[in-house]
């Protein structure tokens, strides 16, 4: 079993100090738009994933006019009592603690806490191009396997290298290919065993999402989902070699996993060019919820769910069935927010399941 038991958050965002206990396992936060519904939830999130899911820079997240910001969490795992702290120095400098003890590195604490999180924009993952779909799949993949995250980083990092070096050849600044061949087997090494762990995955993942798309959806629509890399047809070894020439025209690597996507469509057609908002958002939830299935069936307990806002433009038909799956047919802990205290009360009370509903307006944690 896995629970969130409490939070205290210090100039985090619009939170100047405020702390909230959750003692039911179906947890709703409600309060009108601005009122740090969101805040808290990537509040959450950053204790699970040592950052935010929203923000890139850590500063950003620092409450206006004040240095630094403090997260403490206390988690129920397994029986254990858990304690994760995240603190951003007001030097800059991110520290976070398990029990106490200070990380070395970051990466080390990613899926200790597993959590999935669903948000408005996350449609995106659908509808933009193929780099929020590989953050999808990562997201899932480095908490599930410590190598994979390691691998990733490696290979960016390659990537990275690779691409200035590139550009210095071409200026004429640089004239030592033999550190191109360094870089290419290095990004062959990493590349090679992101791509195996995304084909592996993908073939678990993508029939459950066809599963879950079916009963979000209500409708036997035949939604269909292939894992796209160029490592399919070819090894990188001899891609990376074939493309080296355009390579270097080029400036930019066209090889490797950082081209990698997810392929959907429907009745042959590319789903993202055709699909209603209601079916976009239909195989968004399935996605995350192939992500949740999995995460919980490799880690033995089900990793902390955060919905933010997912009342908002579904149907009800819709909204229930989601409901049902992520409160009833799901044993974990479940974050919700809503705009409406008494919408979000009805739904729960048609679902006959006990909650704890948070009204940040009422509980004063308002400190604008
Ligand atoms: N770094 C920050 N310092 C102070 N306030 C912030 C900061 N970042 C965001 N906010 C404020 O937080 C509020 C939004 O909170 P949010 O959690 O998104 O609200 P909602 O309840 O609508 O989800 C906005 O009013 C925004 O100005
Ligand atoms: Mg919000």
């Amino acid at each position: 079993m896995f629970r969130l038991t409490n939070i205290s958050v210090y100039q985090f965002k619009n939170y100047l100090h405020s702390s909230f206990s959750f003692n039911e396992r179906i947890i709703g936060v409600c309060g009108n738009n601005g009122v740090g519904k969101t805040n808290l939830l990537d509040a959450i999130y950053y204790l699970c994933f040592t950052k935010s899911y929203f923000t890139k820079s850590d500063a950003q997240n620092v409450r206006y006019g004040a240095q630094g910001f403090r997260i403490e969490g206390e988690f129920e795992v397994n029986d254990e009592c858990e304690k994760a702290v995240c603190i951003l120095r007001e030097t800059g400098k991110k520290e976070f603690f398990w029990h106490e003890a200070l990380y070395e590195k970051f990466s080390a604490h990613i899926g200790k806490l597993p959590c999935v999180i669903i948000a408005p924009d996350d449609v995106q993952i659908i509808t933009a191009g193929s780099e929020e779909r590989r953050r999808f799949i990562d997201a899932l993949l480095c908490q599930l396997d410590a190598k994979y995250l390691q691998s990733l980083m490696d290979y960016n990092r390659t990537l990275q290298q690779r691409n200035s070096l590139l550009k210095a050849l071409a200026e004429r600044k640089q004239h030592d290919h033999h550190l191109l061949d360094v870089y290419d087997e290095q990004l062959v090494k990493t590349g090679t065993y992101v791509f195996e762990e995304r084909k592996r995955f993908s073939e678990n993942l993508l029939p459950l999402v066809k599963k879950f798309y079916v009963e979000i959806a209500g409708a036997d629509e035949p939604v269909d989902i292939k894992y796209e890399s160029q490592a399919l047809s070819s090894s990188f070894e001899n891609l990376l070699k074939q493309f080296r020439e355009k390579d270097l025209m080029l400036q930019r690597s066209s090889i490797g996993v950082h081209k990698d996507d997810i392929d959907i469509s429907m009745n042959g057609q590319s789903f993202k060019s055709f699909a209603s908002q209601g079916q976009r958002k239909s195989l968004l939830f399935a996605l995350k919820l192939a992500e949740f299935e999995i995460l919980k069936n490799e880690k033995g307990f089900a990793p902390l769910l955060l919905l933010d806002d997912v009342f908002e433009k579904l149907d009800e038909s819709r909204m229930q069935n989601l409901l049902r799956r992520a409160c009833i047919e799901n044993s974990g802990q479940v974050f919700i927010t809503d705009t409406h205290g008494e919408r979000i009360k009805s739904h729960f009370e048609r679902l006959s399941i006990k909650y704890q509903l948070i009204d940040l307006y009422a509980s004063g944690s308002l400190t604008l």
